[in-house]
């Protein structure tokens, strides 16, 4: 038995997995984020640990046999965050997120000060990543930044609590940007230009490895035989690559989370950092992940079903199967700026288009096709280093929508596949990664396809609607910086 555990931004999933790769139990407990100021994003560690514990606590309850039979635990998270510790290991201060863009003019400083950190972390300087968060603690909270002993990234916080270590995964280090990613190990150049050094950082593993094991007392109190093994993990992104079995070339996929992202794992690093394409380590050696990120996706239809005061589901239940047509609306996704391919933390979302015949399914349809629109430029920023995305698997609570699928496999004009326990991908990759670090067996046996439920064929007609609409789109882009 396996559990993995998906430590998210909306949610803390926890998965229960057995020897037969079923999803045999599943928790989540959700978590909320702080925005002191309009895009500053920040969540208490507390939480993350409070929600792990309570997940586990409620499978206790309802699955005791299984839980108890546990081997093997998977973490994956939330990438990017700085969760800063003092000599005590306790949080110094919130941790910052992945989608706050307070840090941009430390990026601009931190590319002065290193000029190689493009070509040694495959990425460019930008707000969402670690480092440059750091710098901006050290200039304006600079007693914290002195009192800093250890900075651990959100799932290597929750891993030093259920064991003690301080340990990270190599997928989840290359979006701290003090990751040399053809090396797999830290940079000790990039971690003097923020003022720090190997002694601030988490001893590196790789994913599928395993890195420790659950506290002693914590075992007791899960009612578990043995102490699991804790595997290295990875951050979402990797993590539910993993979970559909995206681990070589030509598996590229689409991830609809409160972020969105689209991912391609490469066998060498085809960076394209001038375009705000993303290099990650996979959580499978010798392989890596070129993305391109953006910073809202599923959380644009939440913050659309808190606007009209309705569920998600109602929101999406008139809109049908499949679109007829594009949405007379037009919709700019940058709800907290945006990473690839503009690097723009100031740029704000917009609603183009408006009439008095525009009604809530218009507007709805307007904000999936904008999602859309914006993978459509990630992936010529991909495009752009070589990477050609001949059809995409789609992972993340979005993945639930046949109609936004639809659109997305129009707009992209490629098949895209939705899989059975596509939503909980991370967690399940992370269980998957739990597994290999026990049982040591071939990653690619482990780490098989799921069934796929359906596939969603591009339509010519509106293929060539959607083509069409796609300048004027990307046209609405103003940048504010
Ligand atoms: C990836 C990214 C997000 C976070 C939160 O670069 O910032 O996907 O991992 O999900």
């Amino acid at each position: 038995m396996y559990l993995g555990i998906d430590l998210g931004t909306s949610a803390v999933k926890t998965v229960l997995v057995d020897g037969a790769q079923r999803v045999i139990a599943s928790e989540s407990r959700p978590l909320t984020t702080v925005s002191p100021q309009s895009g500053y994003y920040e969540q208490d560690p507390a939480q993350w640990i409070d929600a792990t514990f309570a997940t586990l606590d409620a499978l206790k309850a309802s699955h005791a046999g299984e839980l108890a039979a546990v081997e093997g635990i998977g973490l994956s998270g939330q990438m990017h965050g700085a969760t800063l510790l003092d000599a005590s290991l306790r949080p110094l201060r919130p941790c910052i997120l992945w989608n706050d863009g307070r840090s941009a003019a430390e990026c601009l400083i931190l590319e002065q000060r290193w000029p190689a950190l493009r070509a040694t972390s495959g990425n460019k300087a930008m707000p969402g990543f670690t480092a440059p968060k750091l710098l901006w603690i050290a200039t304006h909270e600079p007693d914290i930044f002195a009192a800093i002993k250890l900075v651990l990234l959100p799932k290597a916080y929750l891993r030093l609590v259920l064991s003690g270590e301080a340990i990270e995964d190599v997928s989840d280090a290359s979006g701290s940007l003090w990751l040399d990613a053809a090396r797999r190990d830290w940079s000790d150049a990039a971690l003097a230009a923020t003022g720090l050094s190997r002694d601030h950082m988490p001893r590196l593993v790789e994913g599928c490895a395993p890195a420790t094991t659950l506290r002693a007392e914590l075992a007791r109190r899960w009612g578990m035989t043995r102490q699991p093994v804790i595997a290295g993990g990875a951050g979402d992104n990797p993590a539910g690559a993993v979970g559909i079995g995206a681990i070589g070339p030509g598996t590229a996929f689409i991830s609809l989370g409160t972020s969105g992202a689209l991912m391609a794992p490469t066998s060498r690093i085809a960076a394209n950092p001038d375009r705000a394409v993303h290099t990650f380590c996979h959580a499978i050696p010798a392989m890596w992940i070129q993305a391109g990120a953006i910073l809202s996706a599923a959380s644009c239809l939440a913050w659309l079903a808190r606007l009209f005061g309705v569920g998600e589901a109602e929101l999406l239940a008139p809109l049908g199967a499949r679109p007829q047509a594009p949405s007379p609306v037009s919709f700019l996704p940058y709800l907290a700026g945006e990473r690839t391919p503009h690097d723009d933390p100031a740029v704000r979302g917009m609603l183009d288009g408006l009439s008095h015949g525009t009604d809530r399914g218009t507007i709805v349809q307007a904000v999936l096709e904008g999602v859309a629109f914006a993978l459509a430029d990630c992936r010529e920023a991909l495009a752009d280093a070589g990477i050609a995305i001949a059809e995409a698997d789609v992972i993340g609570g979005g993945s639930r929508s046949p109609f936004w699928l639809s659109v997305l496999a129009n707009v992209l004009n490629v098949p895209v596949h939705r899989f059975v326990g596509g939503e909980t991908g991370a967690a399940f990759g992370a269980a998957r990664l739990g597994r290999l670090a026990v049982t040591g067996e071939a990653i690619a046996a482990v780490c098989t396809r799921p069934e796929r439920i359906e596939t969603f064929e591009p339509d010519a007609e509106l293929v060539d609607t959607y083509a069409g609409r796609l300048p004027a789109w990307r046209e609405l882009y103003r940048p504010r910086h």
